[in-house]
């Protein structure tokens, strides 16, 4: 029979996200500001391709099905796309995405395609120049859209992630709506999390923003049918190419539906995002035993990181994490 990480509330586990790096190419105000000190992890302390693969190959014999690549900013690490070719041939693996910040996307597509990519996450909040500079700290929305649009062409599935920052107009949001007029892209809103620079922000709720835009878009309705591996909640405008989705972090009212781990970019499997809580695995990984020894190990880590998974987000008590650009968002 398949082997299953089944959770103790009974949730079964099937979706890694695996931070590659905590490095980033971009500031944003929510995450690691200028000006804030972000301490980096030395390269040797960050897992290598191999490790990355063999941690997933252990996840992927528990039932591990789809994998998301995630930073910091994944294609701020050399070799990228190898990685993802590395993690495309897990047997077991059926999807392998990337959550990314686009300003290298463009150029880095052609050899990811050739990888084995399935779709891709590109972070936006705003199609305004001045303001993505502000948020960002780079004048970069230019290289983004480019990286939009070429994924399109090659028809890779894309989702626009957008947070949900408190003092971002509404028009702000309708704009960014509107790229789902006529392409077939999803695009998300996401709560402001109490992570990182985020927990001294004020967001905008989910609930908040579909009240509005059920008003400004009338005949707006949740999507029948269930999209996606993840937490977001669809939805469907008359006429529109694209969907838009709602992703009610903060509120953590999707939590019984989480099917998640997360594998850091310094090697521990962490059970929930709103939690410190990790399972080491590069000690298991850097200890010199055999493979089966360290396979079997491997399976034992990601068990105790299933039975670590809080029946809720813990977001509000302490201790919290640092940093999504660690642990990937
Ligand atoms: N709250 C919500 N989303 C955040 N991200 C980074 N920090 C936060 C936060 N505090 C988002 C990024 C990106 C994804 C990886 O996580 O914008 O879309
Ligand atoms: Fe922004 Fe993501 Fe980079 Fe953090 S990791 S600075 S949210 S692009």
């Amino acid at each position: 029979m398949r082997k299953l990480l089944i959770d103790p509330y009974g949730r079964t586990l099937s979706y890694l996200r695996i931070s590659v790096t905590d490095r980033c190419s971009l500031r944003c105000l929510y995450c690691q500001p200028q000006g804030m000190r972000v301490s980096k992890a030395p390269m040797e302390e960050i897992l290598t391709f191999a490790e990355i693969r063999e941690a997933a190959e252990a996840g992927a014999e528990l039932g591990i099905r789809d994998i998301r690549v995630t930073g910091g900013e994944p294609l701020a690490r050399k070799g990228c796309p190898d990685l993802v070719r590395l993690l495309a041939d897990i047997p077991g693996i059926r999807s392998v995405s990337m959550t990314t910040n686009g300003l290298a996307l463009k150029e880095a597509l052609p050899a990811l395609l050739e990888a084995g990519l399935t779709g891709v996450n590109v972070s936006l909040d705003t199609l305004d120049r001045k303001t993505y500079e502000r948020i960002t700290g780079k004048d970069a929305l230019k290289d983004v859209l480019a990286g939009i649009g070429e994924a399109l062409r090659l028809g890779l599935p894309v989702k626009i992630n957008a947070v949900l920052l408190k003092d971002l107009s509404l028009e702000n949001a309708f704009a960014l709506i509107d790229l789902a007029r006529t392409q077939p892209l999803c695009v998300r809103f996401i709560e402001m999390m109490p992570i990182g620079a985020g927990k001294d922000l004020a967001g905008l709720s989910c609930r908040a923003l579909t009240k509005e835009l059920m008003t400004h878009y009338p005949g707006m309705v949740p999507c029948r049918e269930k999209l996606g591996a993840g937490p977001a909640s669809y939805y469907e405008i008359p006429g529109f190419a694209g969907k838009i989705g709602m992703i009610p972090a903060a509120c953590g009212s999707f939590c019984s539906r989480c099917t998640r781990l997360r594998l850091t970019s310094m090697g521990a499997l962490r059970p929930c995002l709103s939690s410190e809580k990790e399972v080491d695995v590069k000690e298991i990984l850097r200890s010199g035993k055999d493979r089966e020894t360290r396979m079997r190990l491997l399976q034992a880590a990601y068990k105790r990181a299933a039975e670590e998974k809080p029946q809720q987000s813990t977001f509000g008590s302490r201790p919290q994490p640092e940093c999504m650009a660690e642990i990937g968002g």
